[in-house]
């Protein structure tokens, strides 16, 4: 079977885990605080809070803005439910905004007109524009809107580690960036996750939260407030070091791979049959998703693609169709793109590890996939 995606670990990256293992410092150790430097860097921010999961962030996140009961917040109506869970959790109230059809991201109009329509009663406190697998967000056109309506910015960019807009990479654009390293992920830790900030009191709240809401300084321990166990482990972190120094050739590959993928599945759009990504210059392709057309059957196509030895699987899902979220305050729109997407979006095989051997199995067993459908 031709996996969705493959984790990229080699030799060098299980040595750098058992040498971790053998130390006896599985956690609070060197390799922690190395991780975060070496990403700060990589990314290009003041801070980086490593945690240990994508939702742990997106939860520290709010927690460290003090956002609750009473407030509100801008989530995009296709994304993993993750991104309005911890909005849920935290007491406050998700507003779900459109996403557009080929970028699959809120854009600066569909939450304009999510904020003009908003009545209450909870105070709108901030918006987390995903950049949905990798996709980069207008994040300085959202920045604009945010400022005119005393808004904080969480990008969530937990599949879109290198996405980069106008040159600046995801995470460095909002006030806070929030990132996944579960194995579907283009840099993996198994289960984990990190926080970028420029904000130097906020990245100490965070990194108090994430221990218990514990400082220490000159020997003495100092519980501050209530806070949660969302750290990463040492040997989670040597993992992600390993894999640091080759992540922007992967992102590259990648790019050349969607390319790739988008020429050979043009024949397929051209007949109607299915809709490509935007490829935005910055996107890092954390997935590669196509949106079948209104009518063609989804799970016979996967079906099909599953009897030719390939993966595949919807993209994300439609906040606004799913119980949990019954309650949620919608946009105008937000039955609309989001829900086409939920019911026809497509994930196929893709990772830097595949290349046109691949592609061209995965479109000719599409072609013939959509052929059946239509018959
Ligand atoms: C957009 C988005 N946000 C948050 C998460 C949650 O990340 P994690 O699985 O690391 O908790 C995911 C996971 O896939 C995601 O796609």
């Amino acid at each position: 079977m031709l996996r969705l995606s493959l984790p990229n670990i080699d030799d060098a990256a299980i040595a750098a885990v058992g040498q971790v293992l053998r130390s006896g410092q599985l956690v609070h150790g060197e390799q922690g605080a190395a991780f975060e430097r070496e990403l700060q860097e990589w990314i290009g921010v003041r801070h980086v809070v490593l945690v240990s999961s994508g939702t742990a962030a997106l939860h520290l996140a709010l927690a460290a803005l003090g956002i609750g009961a009473g407030d509100a917040v801008l989530v995009p109506d296709f994304t993993f439910p993750a991104t309005a869970n911890v909005v849920l959790l935290s007491g406050a109230r998700p507003v779900l905004v459109d996403v557009d059809t080929r970028s699959y991201c809120i854009t600066p109009e569909t939450l304009a007109a999510a904020i003009e329509s908003w009545r209450g009663p909870e105070r709108l406190r901030a918006m987390m524009p995903v950049h949905e697998f990798g996709h980069s967000v207008d994040v300085p056109a959202l920045r604009a809107i945010a400022t005119a309506h005393g808004l904080r910015v969480i990008e969530d960019a937990a599949c879109a580690i290198g996405a980069t807009h106008s040159g600046t990479k995801a995470g460095a654009m909002g006030d806070i960036g929030c990132f996944s390293m579960h194995p579907r992920k283009t840099l993996t830790t198994g289960e984990g996750g990190f926080l970028t900030t420029g904000d130097d009191a906020l990245a100490r709240r965070l990194r108090r939260l994430r221990n218990h809401g514990m400082e220490r300084s000159n020997g003495v321990t100092v519980f501050h407030e209530a806070g949660f166990n969302y750290r990463l482990t040492d040997f989670q972190s040597a993992l992600g070091r390993a894999q640091l120094p080759r992540l922007q050739g992967w992102i590259e590959a990648r790019r050349a791979l969607a390319q790739a993928y988008s020429a050979a599945l043009a024949p397929l759009a051209e007949r109607g049959l299915l809709t490509l990504p935007d490829s935005h210059p910055g996107h890092s392709w954390q997935t590669y998703m196509v949106a079948l057309a209104e009518g063609i059957d989804r799970a016979a196509v996967i079906s099909a693609l599953a009897a030719a030895g390939l993966e595949a699987n919807l993209g994300a899902q439609c906040l606004s169709a799913q119980p949990a979220f019954a309650a949620c305050a919608r946009s105008p729109s937000a039955t609309s793109n989001a829900l086409r997407l939920d019911r026809q979006g497509l994930a196929l095989p893709f990772c830097e590890q595949y290349g046109s051997a691949e592609i061209a199995r995965v479109a000719s067993a599409l072609t013939n996939a959509l052929r059946g459908t239509l018959a």
